[in-house]
């Protein structure tokens, strides 16, 4: 049997240690494998390599992915996707194990139904697929926001500033609300809590006149507001001098944290167990620490988990 192995879309530290895991994996059960340079991009153009136990050596902690990743946004066009059948076809390719966000899961559904079988790993630091309480690279992309936010609360209290960090996510605000719970930060933005500025700038001169706090920590989730503009906003309407950081992405690389290699781990060896044994269409899910597998258009129709409680239990501390 051969399989090949992908990643598709924005790149999370841990999708080396999946590759890993895929390969070894699978050579281990006399399985070939050929990793496919640059996602779908790659498979339509034919570009891949086999690889072996060696080819994977040291990737369990480099961060990035050693085959490329890239969007390719004709892939939901089904002739394009023929072509990727037809080179699966040519080269002898049964399943594919592809590894990415939402958009790469679609990619997969797709040549599913076209009958080359895929299981699709959750590799993303957004952490917003509903199946799994946790995506590739979420851990490794908090860690580096917490690492940041600590040193900006160094030079903040130092200025009797206000920081407001922006960080990634796309529409989910995992990152912007684990973060803040993490560094004690007054305040977290999200679509979930929503953008009040008028009651945003209130509560901070509440933190500064009432609770004499001399700095303040404001974590806004991206695609909301503009940081720069808040920061003006705060200098202008608070005592605290505003100032603005975007972590960019500087939050997608760097070596995977241990859960992360974990966890790549746990998913790529179940995902060669499944294509192994035949499944289509499947994703791999963490939930309550057993790795699951389930249909992809299932794990596409499900809504992100409210936080409810967890936005709860940061005003409470603050
Ligand atoms: O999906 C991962 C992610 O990093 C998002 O958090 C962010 O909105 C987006 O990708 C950035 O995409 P790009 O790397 O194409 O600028």
């Amino acid at each position: 049997m051969k399989i090949g192995v992908l990643t598709s879309g924005g790149d999370s530290p841990g999708m080396n240690a999946a590759i890993r895991a895929v390969v070894r994996s699978a050579t281990s059960r006399g399985i070939e494998v050929y990793g496919i340079y640059d996602g779908y991009r790659g498979l339509v153009e034919n570009n891949m390599i086999e690889l072996t136990r060696k080819s994977v050596s040291d990737m369990i902690l480099k961060g990035g992915t050693m085959l490329g990743s890239a969007r390719l946004p004709e892939f939901k066009e089904e002739s394009v996707q023929l072509k990727a059948v037809d080179v699966c076809h040519q080269r002898g390719i049964k399943g594919l194990v592809v590894i990415g966000g939402d958009g790469t899961f679609k990619g997969a559904a797709a040549l599913s139904n076209l009958g080359i079988n895929c299981i699709a790993l959750p590799g993303t630091i957004d952490n917003d697929i509903a199946s799994t309480d946790y995506t590739i690279g979420f851990d490794t992309a908090l860690n580096t926001i917490v690492e940041n936010v600590d040193k900006l609360r160094d030079t903040s209290s130092s200025h009797h500033r206000c920081s407001v960090i922006q960080v990634m996510g796309n529409r989910c605000g995992d990152l912007a609300l684990y973060a803040a719970l993490s560094t004690g930060a007054e305040i977290v933005i999200t679509k979930e809590t929503g953008f009040d500025e008028a009651e945003m700038l209130e509560r901070l001169r509440y933190y500064e006149n009432t609770k004499k706090k001399n700095h303040a920590i404001v974590i806004l989730s991206e695609k909301i507001t503009d940081a720069e503009f808040l920061a003006q906003k705060i200098s202008e309407n608070t005592g605290f001098s505003g100032r603005a950081t975007v972590l960019g992405h500087i939050q997608r690389g760097g070596s995977p944290t241990p859960f992360d290699r974990i966890l790549a781990t746990r998913m790529g060896d179940k995902a060669v167990e499944r294509i192994a044994a035949g499944h289509r269409s499947e994703c791999i899910c963490i939930r309550d620490n057993k790795i699951v597998s389930i249909d992809i258009d299932e794990a596409l129709s499900m809504t992100n988990p409210s936080r409810k409680e967890l936005f709860e239990l940061h005003d409470r501390l603050i």
